[in-house]
């Protein structure tokens, strides 16, 4: 049997074997590797003096303290009761601001993806899970809450992984005429609301959180700590407001502090009705909240479901919030003479210190204190889903009755209307990312929350918000839709980072949704994240991209020949583009 034949079918035979097993051995090595990251992660980590961290491997069970740190800070049940979800490897507490530079370094090193956390009350998940595929790890900023306010500078700093509470209980330790313009949800972090603007009760005197920093330090993708001077113009510009997760992980901001009165008026009052009746003072509100001086705040939120009926039967209703820097006297006054219609009484109004309005509009339950302020621990945790708009031009009656015809049949479901004016439409729509200025009248806020867990009914929510969106086209702002970076919906377009390259076009898909965020900003955060962060290390479903090095060139000309043309040489700029 030593027939060449025999010879060659045993070399071919040994080749197969010998490649079977070079295929097996490289089988091995990849998942040897993808154990590996994670190891050398965590060893990095100790090496590097931080200790409190939580891996996914030591998690046998639901009820492990890995899932327990993992689901304090998801805010929104559609990304913690999920188990198809990916999981972060390990979830890290940084407790310095060196242990956080380390950690930065640290997981670049093992080339894991990184997802920074505060609050966790991103609308779309983005702080706890990544969907690309990639292993990643969470960093989650709690320890980083400290707040020291200086009251004769008017400042503080504030690290950011304090949420809204605390920041609003420390300033009010402080000083009792000083406040901070930012939103009224306690439970919000400054981590995620400052980089994406920040709207308050404060905003139509004071401008958004954003517009308030005047400072911050940002921890680069190599681990540097970088302020103001050291980051440069474009990309402190960038971070107050051009979205959270892109730029670096924000280590602390340095806000202005603004003074409020020993004394603020506040109300809330539910206003059930017909849909005819419910319209009228919606219509009122639209006409007359946006208008208001600037030390009025009035918004109102709009369904058929609404907690502020409380007993009565389900039907259609108004609440509307109102906040006056002053004493009742001049409330009842100002709105008296703008808004009759809506008969507030004396009775309605309460009288109290800035902080105890703060608790007043926090949504926490009666028999709460200030000291509840502080508390990041969010109770009764929903599933939810936003959407947003802006409004430029009163909705007309259609408008409104089709928005009202879309509630009542989702008691579910409500919105927010937001108004806009004072200073919102004083400062400049490029003076920060943020652009919704001058002439928005207010914003629209769609929301839907449940507590049903099933996939069938969840899809069924989501229906009906995306429905409702599309209803409102005709009576919104146009070319483009805007969109409240702060209200993340991935509705509007999003990448997956490991199938669309930086090398693609991915600066044009971000436009899809960028240019509703930001409208015309959004050039200059591409440039500005180019510059920070040119591998685009930070980044999610609808980070800012940056530009790919083929077209940096190109790009970078296109972009210093905008930039002459934001000085005022836009005449002759004009003419040259009409020569070519
Ligand atoms: C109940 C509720 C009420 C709200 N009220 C208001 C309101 O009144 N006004 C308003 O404007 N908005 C409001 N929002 C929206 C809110 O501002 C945004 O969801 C904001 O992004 C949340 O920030 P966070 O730190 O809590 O969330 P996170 O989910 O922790 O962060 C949001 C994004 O920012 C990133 N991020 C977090 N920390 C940092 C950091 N230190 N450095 C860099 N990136 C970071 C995250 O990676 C994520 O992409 C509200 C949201 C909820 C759920
Ligand atoms: C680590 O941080 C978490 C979250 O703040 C905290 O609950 C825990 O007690 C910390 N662990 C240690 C050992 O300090
Ligand atoms: C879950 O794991 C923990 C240890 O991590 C253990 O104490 C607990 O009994 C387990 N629970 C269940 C239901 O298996
Ligand atoms: C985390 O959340 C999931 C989904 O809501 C739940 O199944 C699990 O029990 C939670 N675990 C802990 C420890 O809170
Ligand atoms: C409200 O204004 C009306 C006139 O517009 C006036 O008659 C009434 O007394 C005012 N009420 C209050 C509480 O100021
Ligand atoms: C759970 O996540 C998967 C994958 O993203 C998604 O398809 C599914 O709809 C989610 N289920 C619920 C109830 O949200
Ligand atoms: C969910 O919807 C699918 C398709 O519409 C259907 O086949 C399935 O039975 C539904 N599941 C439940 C639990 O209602
Ligand atoms: C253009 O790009 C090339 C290669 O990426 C680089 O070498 C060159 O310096 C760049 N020129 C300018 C003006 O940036």
């Amino acid at each position: 049997m030593g027939s060449p034949l025999f010879h060659l079918i045993t070399i071919i035979i040994i080749i197969i074997f010998f490649t079977m097993s070079v295929t097996s051995s490289k089988l091995n090595n990849y998942e040897h590797h993808q154990e590996e990251p994670t190891q050398f992660f965590t060893r990095c980590l100790t090496q590097s003096g931080v200790h409190n961290f939580s891996a996914h491997s030591n998690a046998n069970n639901e009820s492990s303290l890995y899932y327990h740190l993992l689901n304090f800070s998801i805010q929104n049940l559609r990304f913690s009761g999920n188990s198809s979800l990916p999981k972060p490897t390990v979830i890290v507490f940084p407790e310095t601001k060196e242990q956080l530079a380390k950690t930065v370094v640290c997981a670049r090193g093992s080339s894991l993806e990184i997802r920074v956390r505060c609050g966790g009350h991103s609308y779309e998940g983005s702080s706890s899970v990544a969907v690309d595929g990639g292993s990643f790890v969470v960093i989650d900023m709690m320890r980083l809450d400290h707040v020291s306010v200086d009251v004769d500078a008017g400042r503080a700093w504030v690290e950011a992984g304090a949420t809204l509470g605390q920041t609003y209980s420390a300033i009010a330790e402080a000083s009792p005429v000083l406040g901070f313009s930012a939103g009224s949800c306690p439970t919000v972090g400054t981590g995620g609301h400052i980089s994406g603007g920040g709207f308050g009760l404060l905003s139509r005197k004071y401008g958004l959180a954003a517009d308030n920093v005047v400072d911050a330090v940002l921890v680069t993708t190599d681990g540097e700590l970088w302020n103001r001077e050291a980051m440069g113009e474009d990309v402190f510009w960038a971070i107050r407001g051009g979205g959270g997760g892109v730029w670096g992980i924000v280590y602390a901001w340095n806000v202005q502090l603004s003074s409020v009165p020993e004394t603020v008026t506040s109300f809330i009052v539910s206003r059930p009705g017909t849909m005819k009746q419910v319209s009228d003072l919606v219509d009122k509100w639209q006409n007359v909240a946006p208008k208001l001086n600037d030390d009025f705040y009035l918004s109102s939120f709009v369904g058929a479901g609404l907690p502020e009926r409380k007993n009565k039967p389900a039907g259609l209703s108004a609440t509307f919030k109102g906040f006056y820097l002053g004493p009742k006297n001049k409330a009842l006054f100002v709105i008296n003479e703008s808004f009759p219609e809506l008969k507030i009484v004396e009775n309605d109004c309460k009288e109290t210190s800035w902080i105890e309005s703060v608790l007043f509009f926090s949504g926490l339950g009666t028999g709460s204190s200030v000291s509840d302020l502080k508390n990041r621990y969010l109770q009764d945790k929903l599933y939810y889903k936003a959407k947003s708009d802006y409004i430029r031009n009163p909705i007309p009656r259609l408008g409104l009755t089709t928005a009202l015809e879309i509630l009542e049949k989702q008691p579910k479901g409500y919105i927010i209307l937001d108004p806009y004016g004072g200073a919102m439409q004083t400062i400049s729509s490029d003076s920060i990312p943020f652009p919704h200025r001058k002439g928005n009248l207010f914003t629209i806020q769609y929301l839907v929350e449940w507590t049903e867990t099933d996939t069938n009914k969840s899809n069924e929510y989501l229906a009906w918000i995306r429905g409702f969106h599309s209803s409102m086209t005709a009576y919104v702002s146009r070319d483009p839709r805007s969109a409240y970076v702060n209200y993340m919906d991935l509705d509007l377009g999003s990448m997956n980072w490991i199938k669309t390259r930086v090398d693609d076009d991915a600066v044009e898909k971000g436009r899809e949704w960028g240019e509703k965020y930001f409208g015309k900003n959004y050039d200059r955060l591409v440039k500005a994240k180019t510059e920070i962060d040119r591998d685009n290390v930070f980044r999610h479903q609808q980070s800012i991209p940056p530009m790919s090095m083929e077209n940096t060139n190109e790009s970078s000309s296109r972009m210093s020949e905008m930039e002459s043309v934001g000085n005022g040489i836009c005449q002759s700029n004009s003419n040259m583009k009409e020569l070519k």
